[in-house]
């Protein structure tokens, strides 16, 4: 069954982009057909290195009707990881990709090539626009970033509204799958603090028990435009990432279980 998860917050710059492209690589990692989308028109996913061909063109060119989704969704070198990138080149490129939002395009054109994949993950812009709102009616879940600063306190209420707002109106399946803590710096007291009064919106429960450390290697990753346990000696440093894989396949495995176990139930009485 293939699972479509938005990866998105409120708040720019809170690690988006790392995750969707880490997580979605060590899935594939894992024996799992996964999809990356790039769809933040500032560009956020730009693998370099290790695609087996490089293309600027993207998401814009296939909503556009301007390319086969062979020509822009690239494999990566091991195959197991498809990228597919914004393709935004001009300022009319996002407008066209904010316009498709509104229409219905860019669902239409995520529906069309989301299958055939175990996972496919979308990155999205910061905050609630169209953009990020289109995608939510397409997703199973959200995957809702959670960097530790005040600012975070005062905007979470306004995406947590988005999510139940898509949920009422057009996506009935949509669930909030965590909350991810990221860039965490271990003994740090004020974080501590704030991570304390988010558990009065997002109930605990949601958070991920894995949290990812801040680690400067990231940068260092992001730079070169690869995951973070390419680098050399970065096996440790995508340690995180390979918890959070697992995390996210034991809830499914979970749920699954659970919704089994109520049919089960129903048969019997
Ligand atoms: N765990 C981490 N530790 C240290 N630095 C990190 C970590 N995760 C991400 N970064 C760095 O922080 C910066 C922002 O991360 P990223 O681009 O993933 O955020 P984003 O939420 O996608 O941002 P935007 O909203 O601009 O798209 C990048 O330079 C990235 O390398
Ligand atoms: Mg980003």
């Amino acid at each position: 069954m293939s699972r479509t998860l938005i990866i998105a917050s409120q708040k720019g710059g809170v690690g988006k982009t790392t995750t969707a492209l880490n997580l979605s690589y060590t899935l594939s990692r894992l024996g799992h057909r996964v999809l990356l989308v790039d769809s933040d028109p500032q560009g956020g996913i730009a693998i370099a290195s290790n695609l087996r061909r490089k293309t600027s063109r993207g998401l814009v060119h296939l909503i556009r009707g301007e390319a086969a989704p062979e020509d822009v969704i690239t494999p990566t070198r091991d195959g197991g990881l498809s990228v597919l990138g914004s393709g935004v080149e001009e300022p009319g490129d996002t407008a066209l990709l904010e316009d498709s939002a509104r229409d219905g395009r860019l669902e239409a054109v995520i529906r069309e090539h989301a299958s055939g994949y175990d996972y496919v993950f979308l990155d999205t812009p910061a905050g609630v626009g169209g953009i990020v709102e289109a995608l939510m009616g397409v997703s199973d879940g959200v995957i809702l970033m959670m960097r530790c600063r005040t600012l975070l306190l005062k905007t979470l209420p306004i995406f947590l509204k988005l999510i139940r707002h898509v949920r009422g109106t057009r996506n009935p399946r949509l669930r909030l799958e965590g909350a991810l803590v990221t860039m965490w710096h271990n003994g740090d007291p004020v974080e501590k603090e704030i991570l304390g009064e988010l558990t009065a919106s997002v109930p605990e429960a949601l958070f991920f028990r894995t949290v990812i450390p801040y680690d400067p290697r990231f940068e260092r990753a992001s730079i070169r435009g690869i995951p973070v346990i390419l680098l050399p000696g970065g096996t440790d440093a995508g340690k995180p990432y390979l918890e959070l894989a697992m995390e996210l396949k034991e809830r499914e495995m979970l749920r699954n279980v659970e919704i089994e176990a109520d049919d089960h139930a129903e048969g019997i009485f």
